[in-house]
């Protein structure tokens, strides 16, 4: 038996339906009613939104074999828990790359040129007529993009900033030679990243180690003109140093997708000037969603059938 912790798209839900009995929680259960809906599963589908923790494997019982995650990050899923229990764990990465660089470029654009205020304005019947002194932001072209993870999506999002004729500069594990040739980009260390950078977006995964990994500090070196991007979790960023740093003009704007416990936003973000607010869309088209729904089967159908799945997560 197959859970689906809160929905699956058809591309995923169809081949897991002709194949077993599957469940569905839907988009607004409830932790309660997952721990009821998910005894006897063999396979679990979390998703960015539902935390995946020892009280959510007992739950399920001894017979889970995999939990498939239906997205590329993966911190909503404990893996040593999983681990020791024997239970594989997946996740869809690849698939929503172009998708997710392309979103981060937009929040770029978007907050570099104070879309959100703007159009603010305009709703609200604060447009007076032309007005040079008004929203003016940051151009691309010539300005200095620091891309912080260059996996998939970094280096993507990294390609796409350089075509609008930005520097590329970026922290990564290693360096990437590659990128480092056919992009001109260069490797920093995040201090100097940030200092040097008049844009800076995130692409790293959440962990212990990039937990607040823009704080107060970094906020005030990228300035009173930098824009600050983030597609890839909320952790990384400290939402209440990011809202203030606005309010005081230390940082120019930001564009932000991803939020620490989603569905909530911080009310200091929802108040803060010159900062875009997105609700986790970095993979939605229509291309990515599904492609990552039948990933997502085809990880379950892999396992359930006693073969290796296509995409397991480390611990
Ligand atoms: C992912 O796959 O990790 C994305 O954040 C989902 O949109």
């Amino acid at each position: 038996m197959v859970v689906i912790a809160r929905m699956l798209l058809p591309a995923g839900l169809e081949p897991l339906r002709e194949r077993f009995e599957v469940r569905e929680g839907g988009l607004e259960v409830t932790r309660e009613e997952l721990l009821e809906l998910v005894p006897g599963a063999h396979a679990l589908v979390p998703d960015p939104s539902v935390p995946v923790d020892d009280q959510l494997l007992d739950a399920c019982g001894e017979g889970l074999r995999i939990v498939a995650n239906f997205a590329v990050g993966h911190d909503n899923v404990d893996l040593a828990a999983c681990e020791r229990r024997g239970i594989v764990v997946t996740n869809t990465p690849g698939v929503l790359t172009e998708a997710t660089a392309e979103l981060a470029l937009a929040l770029t654009l978007a907050a570099a040129r104070r879309m959100s205020d703007a159009e603010r304005d305009l709703r609200e019947g604060r447009w007076w007529g032309w007005d040079p002194s008004a929203h003016r932001g940051i151009e691309l072209r010539g300005a200095t993009v620091g891309v912080v993870g260059l996996g998939r999506i970094g280096r993507r999002y990294a390609e796409l900033v350089r075509g609008l004729g930005a520097e590329v500069v970026y922290t990564a594990r290693g360096p990437k030679p590659d990128a480092e040739e056919e992009l001109g980009a260069r490797m920093l260390e995040l201090p100097e990243l940030i200092e040097t950078a008049d844009a800076v977006s995130l692409h790293a995964p959440a962990n212990e180690e990039t937990h607040r990994l823009i704080g107060a500090a970094e906020l005030e070196l990228l300035g009173p003109q930098g824009v600050l991007v983030n597609t890839s979790r909320g952790p990384l960023v400290d939402a209440e140093a990011l809202a203030a740093a606005l309010r005081n003009g230390k940082l120019g704007a930001a564009g932000l997708d991803v939020y620490e416990n989603e569905p909530e936003v911080p009310a200091a973000l929802l108040d803060a000037p010159r900062c875009v607010l997105l609700p986790h869309i970095g993979s939605a088209t229509t291309t990515a969603r599904d492609r990552m729904a039948r990933t997502v089967a085809d990880n379950v159908i892999a396992v359930l059938e006693g073969k290796d799945p296509p995409n397991p997560v480390g611990v």
